[in-house]
């Protein structure tokens, strides 16, 4: 059996000794290979008056300078929209590349980029959100999902409350920065080696910049050490650039961005603003619903609607919520162009919900947990786009599950005994629930193939659409491929990805990689098994139905009778004449959404998760450490445990360093100010919880996805939001009863030390009221 085994991931070995190779490494390989420096501008907004690069071509070693000119296609590399050119006329974020220096050694390179002049006037930028709302600065129409009739209900309910939440983006830091080197093949095609993470797209911008069609082009992604969403398109200028200056020279190029490079040409998480009004009744349920949010889309539009649409489409997490309003729009803003970030906008969407959820519960002196049972989806529930949504019963078993595992209730009244007698060390513990859709919400893109190919020894290579970012994708595709086929894993090998073995692929994300491509490889493998079992049904002397196929032996299933080896069936097979290679296919049933209604089954199924997580405050500086963290997380059957396991710890820890302390500074002249990891503050092990208990959920298996399974990529990212609720009840307890927790995400130190300071102060003057014109905090009132 090898799905369900655990299992290390297949590169395991190879990524601790160093032995496996990513894109950058493969420039070894390439004789007379060039490499490629941007020059960058170190402006906001301006427009390009000059691009002088006679002295750059003088330094020594340089043999390019790339500008609109050298472009034999089209000058754009936006990936939806065609609003990204790749040489512009139009500085439109502080160090956009305008040119590209090529050279024989990167040192060259990055001299001759110094000796490019380019004379700019400067122009007016928008920078914020803020400015961008004031100006009408947005690259999309609302867009919104709207369920009964909010302004009524809000009327007639008892309470209402409202607030304002700011969140911050995050960089992604991937370990592996972008990179990508393309080479010239001898029938005038190019083939490009590129960390990205959709390598048809990849294929696409190339052919489109080059003016060739598609057949002209590979793209292979080997393995990539980290993506998180931030090579899902923006791996593609990079691959761009290389083959252009391919085309120019006829030499191999390559381009390697360096981590400052990285963090000031690449987009981020977006950040979001989001208000919202929410009216409920006095037993804290949540009767209405009322969000407005705007997202930092940035310079160009990229990924930014879809990722919109996700923040809409989680705004409820899992939570009922009767009458529902959520409008949104992205804003355009200088700065560079926010993208996929693990998550894709759920997060941020989610975290409205949560702080509104707080709200009603402060104001009603009810403890957080108890407002969020109380509205969690029940068996029956639609959401507001009125997706039916099944399994509902799962979140409140986790939820008891986790409860009990975790020792919470006892946890939290030892908690809050010990906060009512302590003033310079507090604590706190929170519970939240996760529910995340799994699908494209662009429903085309729920499609995958693959192929596998079975040579005369009955030994296997398998090629699929999906690329490997570390998430343990390629291990996973060889326990499906080895379970169908009934091979030992070594038997089974995975090749790299590449567009010429499998076409028209989608990127590998929303957290769909396995769905898809392990159905893709299943099918596959499906129609060589109805193949062979045939031949081994002759040599046997049985119908083919009652053939089985396990560990490299084929037998009959009563167990009578001799056993054959795998591969003397495939050799048979092969003097038959049997085809021994097989495509397979796969799409997503049952999934639609029409957008301007606002209603569908967007998503295929849904993951469920929970976290209980207990912090530790020094209320004098506003520190804080986390004590504990109990998880327990629903991915169907596993296909592979240990996978799962470090999906679920690594999502948990990127979600609380974006939550706690990553922290974005963007300078008044639009230069990101935290542009490397001196200043760009990561979590590392030392911020990460002492006691760590992740559990998967038993008895959990899904019967619309392969072999029973759940996706498990991005939703456990979502449980990190149990660790800023538990700053947040630390800190509460400096507030008065009935006052709203204000709590800045990220909620750094420094931004804990001032929550403290500001409830200090609102205790002080004695309740909200006073505080509400001041600090444009949300208010809260009792309608009658
Ligand atoms: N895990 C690692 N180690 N590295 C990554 O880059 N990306 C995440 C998640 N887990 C990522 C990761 C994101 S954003 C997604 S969408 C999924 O993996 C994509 O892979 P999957 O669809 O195979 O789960
Ligand atoms: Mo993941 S953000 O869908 O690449």
């Amino acid at each position: 059996m090898s799905v369900g085994r655990a299992i290390s991931h297949e590169s395991a070995e190879a990524h601790v000794t160093g032995k496996a190779l990513y894109t950058d490494d493969l420039t070894t390989r390439y004789p007379g290979v060039l490499h490629a420096w941007p020059v960058q501008v170190p402006e906001a907004r301006a427009r390009i008056e000059a691009l002088v690069i006679d002295e750059a071509l003088k330094v020594e070693g340089v043999v390019a300078v790339l500008t609109k000119d050298d472009v034999p296609g089209e000058n754009d590399v936006g990936a939806g929209r065609r609003d990204e050119p790749l040489f512009p006329d139009e500085v439109v974020y502080w160090g956009q590349a305008v040119s590209w220096v090529l050279a024989e050694t990167e040192e060259a390179a990055k001299l001759g980029a110094q000796k490019v002049r380019v004379e700019v006037t400067p122009l007016s930028a928008i920078l914020s959100m803020d400015q961008a709302i004031e100006a009408e600065s947005f690259h999309t129409e609302p867009g919104r999902i709207e369920r009964g009739d909010v302004e009524e209900a809000l009327k007639s309910l008892p309470y209402v409350a409202d607030g304002e939440l700011y969140i911050g983006g995050q960089e992604h830091f991937y370990l592996e920065t972008h990179a990508a080197i393309a080479h010239a093949d001898e029938a005038g095609g190019v083939h490009v080696e590129s960390s990205t993470q959709h390598p048809s797209e990849t294929q696409e911008i190339v052919a489109r910049v080059l003016g060739v069609p598609k057949n002209q082009v590979v793209v292979q992604s080997l393995r990539m050490g980290g993506a998180f969403g931030g090579k899902e398109v923006q791996a593609n200028p990079w691959a761009a650039i290389a083959a252009i200056g391919c085309a120019k020279t006829g030499r191999p190029v390559r381009v390697r961005l360096d981590r400052l490079r990285d963090f000031t040409m690449t987009g981020k998480r977006h950040p979001f603003l989001g208000r919202y009004r929410v009216g409920f009744d006095g037993d804290g349920r949540i009767l209405a619903f009322d969000a407005a949010i705007y997202s930092d889309g940035g310079w160009s539009l990229d990924l930014s609607a879809p990722v919109l649409h996700r923040a809409l489409f989680h705004a409820d997490n899992a939570y009922f919520l009767e009458h529902v309003r959520v409008v949104g729009r992205v804003c355009k803003t200088n700065t560079t162009s926010h993208t996929a970030f693990r998550g894709f906008g759920g997060p941020q969407g989610m975290l409205v919900i949560e702080d509104a959820i707080d709200r009603v519960a402060r104001t009603l002196g009810l403890a957080p947990h108890v407002v969020r049972e109380r509205n969690f989806y029940r068996e029956g529930h639609t959401t507001h786009y009125e997706q039916r949504v099944e399994q509902a019963d799962r979140i409140a078993r986790i939820w008891t599950e986790l409860r009990e595992s975790s020792d919470f209730d006892a946890r939290f009244a030892e908690i809050e005994a010990f906060n009512s007698i302590h003033d310079d060390v507090k604590r706190g513990i929170a519970i939240t629930p996760v529910k995340f859709g799994i699908s494209f919400t662009a429903t085309y893109y729920n499609q995958a193939g693959a192929l596998v190919l079975v040579y005369r020894d009955g030994s296997v290579q398998v090629s699929h659409g999906g690329t490997e970012m570390g998430q343990g994708l390629h291990t996973k595709m060889l326990q499906v491929a080895a379970h169908a086929l009934g091979l030992p894993l070594e038997r089974v090998r995975l090749m790299p990805t590449r567009t010429d073995k499998v076409p028209n692929t989608s990127a590998t994300a929303a957290s769909s990689g396995s769905d898809l491509n392990g159905a893709a490889v299943k099918h596959a493998c499906d129609q060589l098994r109805e193949r062979l079992g045939q031949i081994a049904g002759r040599m046997l002397d049985a119908h083919p139905d009652e053939i089985t196929f396990e560990d490299g032996m084929v037998f009959r299933r009563d167990l009578s009778g001799e056993a054959i080896a795998f591969a003397d069936v495939v050799d048979k097979a092969y003097l038959e004449r049997v085809q021994l290679s097989a495509s397979g296919f796969y799409r997503t049933p049952g999934i639609h959404f029409d957008a301007a209604a606002g209603r569908g089954k967007p998503f295929h199924y849904f993951a469920y998760g929970a976290a209980v997580t207990e912090i530790e405050l020094d209320a004098l500086t506003g520190m804080y450490r986390f004590v504990r963290v109990d998880i327990l997380h629903d991915v169907g059957d596993s296909l592979s445990p240990l996978v799962d396991l470090g999906q679920v710890e690594g999502g948990f820890a990127q979600g609380l360093g974006w939550l706690t302390q990553e922290e974005l500074w963007w300078a008044p002249d639009g230069r990101l100010a935290t542009a490397n990891a001196s200043t760009y503050k990561l979590p590392s092990v030392g911020e990460l919880p002492e006691v760590f208990n992740v559990r998967l959920l038993a008895r959990a298996t899904e019967p619309g996805a392969i072999y029973g399974s759940k996706a498990v990529g991005e939703p456990p990212l979502m449980l990190a939001i149990s660790g800023r609720e538990a700053i947040r009840h630390a800190v509460a307890s400096f507030a008065a009863p009935g006052q709203p927790v204000e709590l800045a995400v990220p909620a750094t130190a420094e931004q804990t030390y001032w929550a403290i300071e500001r409830a200090k102060k609102l205790l002080a003057r004695g309740g909200p009221r006073d505080e509400r014109a001041s600090t444009n905090v949300g208010q809260t009132r009792a309608a009658e």
